[in-house]
């Protein structure tokens, strides 16, 4: 159900009053300038619900939909002409062969370098969501869904919104909900947006969680400071990814990591928390095992 115009926007309007459906401001933001988004269509946080509806920016005259089995929030969607391509670290799960690839091996290969594996990470998780229990989760650079899922199973959370800006990892993930009843059933959500444009109002968002995923982003100090700044007040960040080096590694063998790493943002545990306090967050923790590093902060 795609609603690019104006025209066609009213269309759907009127169909929603038709079938007694509810308009709505919506937990969604504007990509372009952060407003609530009005929305027409069923209510709710979940599959079905989402692709019925459609959403508008009335600030910018700018609807957006569930055009695939996403919801695009990105600032392109609707772009004819002007496609904008990212650094290699984001285009790279782009391919439907990695997207496919990622549950299937890939992620397994971390162990390697400390990742203690997904259930243990969880469990981790959400040790350090406890203060966020009961509100809305939101899985930045989820990929498939490999903890979305997780956490939208628990029940511990009133919503889960996976979010990644690859189009084939949602739909790797939208697959992977559709083999399991209780996940099509509970309230999760797959939206595609720039961890550096975060489509909700500042103070919104009660946790975020980004797994293995820092390293990928283009600016991790632009996208640390988007989450800083829609978690509401108490609300809390966890994050995990590769260290640079860690206080172990030896001296004569940082500046070869420091070159061949180039491609990947791979931070050190003193930047990592240094970029998180400089965004407004506190109580900064972490739990370290050779290259994986599991951190979590706190908005004031
Ligand atoms: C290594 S995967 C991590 C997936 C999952 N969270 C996990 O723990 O396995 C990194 C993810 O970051 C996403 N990503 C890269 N750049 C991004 C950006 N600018 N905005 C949002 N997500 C991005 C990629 O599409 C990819 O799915």
């Amino acid at each position: 159900m795609c609603c690019k115009c104006d025209a066609s926007f009213k269309d759907l309007r009127t169909q929603a009053t038709q079938q007694n459906q509810t308009v709505e401001t919506e937990l969604f933001s504007c990509p372009v300038c952060y407003e609530p988004l009005i929305r027409k269509g069923p209510p709710g946080l979940n599959l079905d619900a989402i692709y019925r509806s459609g959403f508008k920016c009335k600030k910018c005259n700018k609807s957006y939909s569930s055009k695939d089995v996403f919801l695009d929030l990105t600032v392109t969607t609707g772009l004819r002409n002007y496609t904008e391509v990212k650094p290699v670290r984001t285009e790279l799960f782009r391919s439907p062969l990695v997207s496919f690839l990622y549950e299937r091996g890939w992620r397994q290969n971390f162990n390697l370098s400390g990742f203690p594996g997904a259930d243990e990470e969880f469990r981790m998780a959400q040790e350090y969501f406890k203060p966020a229990e009961g509100g809305t989760l939101v899985d930045v650079s989820c990929g498939s869904g490999l903890f979305s899922r997780k956490f939208a199973k628990s029940g511990t959370y009133s919503g889960v919104i996976a979010l990644d800006f690859s189009e084939n990892m949602l739909r790797q993930c939208n697959d992977f909900i559709k083999q399991d009843a209780s996940l099509l059933a509970s309230n999760i959500a797959l939206v595609r947006a720039d961890v550096s444009r975060l489509p909700f109002s500042s103070g919104s968002i009660d946790a975020v969680h980004a797994g293995a995923a820092l390293h990928c982003w283009p600016s991790p100090s632009n996208a640390i400071a988007e989450i800083s700044r829609i978690l509401r007040s108490g609300g809390v960040f966890v994050g995990s990814t590769f260290l640079r080096y860690t206080s172990s590694t030896p001296w004569i063998i940082r500046p070869f990591r420091e070159r061949v790493m180039q491609s990947y943002n791979y931070l050190t545990e003193e930047e990592i928390e240094e970029v998180c306090t400089n965004s407004g967050l506190t109580n900064f923790s972490k739990k370290v095992q050779r290259s994986f590093i599991m951190f979590s902060a706190q908005k004031p």
